[in-house]
């Protein structure tokens, strides 16, 4: 009885709000970063819990970190040192990964909650590593196992970089921590080239995020009306997809009306929306820890005017040459090259309709097409390779005429299945000028 209370306590304390993926898929990555590296070590750091302004939305975890460990929690280290053969001077030793976490600071725990410390029992089955010690062990654990001329793998490498590892990383070489001669070397690169591809569990948190947005964009649609204001809008979306569970928004809710559609970043979200205007509300979600992307452009008062619809439909033909022009393992998200989705995005917008001045309308597509999306927005990823199985991005035409007042840009998030056919991930939500208007009208 008393055993299984303690289980209770523990599962209650550390019970997961946030989805997470099974302990064995962060393991699985921290293998295949293993191997990339080609025998050299891994020091990577979490972020470090911060008040202040710009902690809006409480601690978020450093995204390459999570990656490779699913953990949520501040401040915490992750070592990976490859086997090393039998020498004269020492024995052979397999492979090692190792967790460290701070100590308790019971005191920050009144403020933030409790924290799994590295003395608890359980913390190897919850964590999901073989060895999980105190923080203030990195140092002696990176002499004990640190080869001579092991590089190094770690995000500060040049003196330009910053990051979670900076303070640390410097710390430990004021104290003699690494070998003499150690070289450190980026494992940005390494990382970006296993986060190009999702794997069956991230797919479906980001299909949760989408879901989630899709829906808070369905209720923007059917609240929108002239005489509100943008900030009513952002925080209708913003209430709709956290009550289908994500913890916040994947990026600052972009509500803008008239003029401010064809602002590309506009983030005010406080001007009125009038009669006659386009909404763009480029709005989204995060579920646990990953990121969806939507855009949709309604007419304020349910209809769209002649020029409106016009402009509307242009950006739907490109987003669907694009779509059309997919060839996985062929076609590229960048660049004005044969193969590139957004060349075949841009001849579309650039050979339909004109400006007032009987201008093609190209000149008006002023930002890229597409970009990965995962646990960042802007997922890190190698944009040189061509797109395939697994990956998984935006298609985002716009056309933006100040002088019209008129801004409009539909995004959608798109993923490759393993048959190379690609999914939209966000398609369930209205995009023809015809559903959109249905959708506002269906109450
Ligand atoms: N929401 C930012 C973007 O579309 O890239
Ligand atoms: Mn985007
Ligand atoms: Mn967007």
């Amino acid at each position: 009885m008393k055993k299984l209370l303690f289980f209770v306590l523990v599962f209650v304390q550390f019970a997961w709000c946030m989805e997470r993926q099974p302990n064995a898929d962060y393991h699985v990555r921290r293998e295949k970063l293993a191997a990339k590296t080609k025998g050299g070590a891994v020091l990577l750091f979490a972020a470090i819990e911060a008040d202040g302004p710009n902690a809006v939305y409480g601690f978020r975890q450093d995204n390459n970190f999570y990656y490779l460990t699913g953990w949520r929690q501040p401040g915490a280290a992750l070592l990976i040192v490859p086997a090393s053969p039998e020498k004269p001077d020492s024995p052979a030793r397999p492979y090692t990964e190792i967790l460290f976490l701070p100590n308790h600071n019971y005191v920050q725990e009144k403020w933030t909650g409790p924290k799994l410390g590295p003395e608890d029992a359980n913390a190897r089955s919850i964590t999901g590593f073989d060895k999980v010690e105190v923080l203030d062990n990195l140092r002696i654990e990176l002499v004990n196992l640190l080869a001579s001329r092991t590089p190094v793998f770690t995000d500060i490498v040049t003196p330009d970089d910053s990051s979670t590892s900076t303070e640390a990383i410097e710390w430990l070489k004021r104290a003699n921590a690494f070998p003499l001669g150690t070289s450190f070397q980026d494992v940005r690169p390494l990382l970006s080239s296993l986060r190009t591809f999702k794997d069956d569990g991230e797919l479906e948190l980001i299909r949760k995020a989408a879901d989630a947005s899709t829906a808070a964009q369905l209720a923007a649609f059917k609240n929108i009306k002239p005489g509100m204001g943008e900030q009513e809008v952002s925080a209708l979306l913003q209430y709709e997809w956290s009550k289908r569970g994500c913890e916040r928004p994947a990026y600052a809710p972009i509500v803008g009306s008239g003029f401010n559609s064809t602002v590309l970043h506009y983030s005010d979200d406080d001007g009125p929306i009038k009669d006659g205007d386009l909404v763009l509300m480029d709005a989204a979600g995060e579920y646990s820890m990953y990121a969806s992307d939507v855009t949709r452009t309604v007419p304020a008062n349910g209809k769209f005017t002649a020029r409106q619809r016009e402009i509307y439909e242009i950006v739907l033909g490109a987003q669907e040459a694009a779509i059309h022009a997919f060839q996985s393992g062929k076609s590229t998200l960048r660049g004005n090259v044969p193969d590139s989705l957004y060349k075949a995005a841009f001849d579309y917008i650039n050979t339909h309709g004109k400006d007032s001045h009987g201008q093609p309308l190209g000149k008006y597509f002023i930002h890229g097409l597409s970009h990965y999306v995962g646990l960042a927005v802007h997922d890190d990823g190698d944009y040189n390779i061509p797109v395939g199985p697994g990956m998984v991005f935006t298609i985002e035409p716009g056309i933006y005429i100040p002088d019209e007042k008129i801004g409009v840009r539909i995004e959608d998030d798109f993923y490759v299945n393993r048959d190379g056919k690609l999914i939209n991930l966000t398609g369930n939500l209205a995009r023809t000028p015809d559903d959109v208007e249905h959708a506002m009208a269906t109450k």
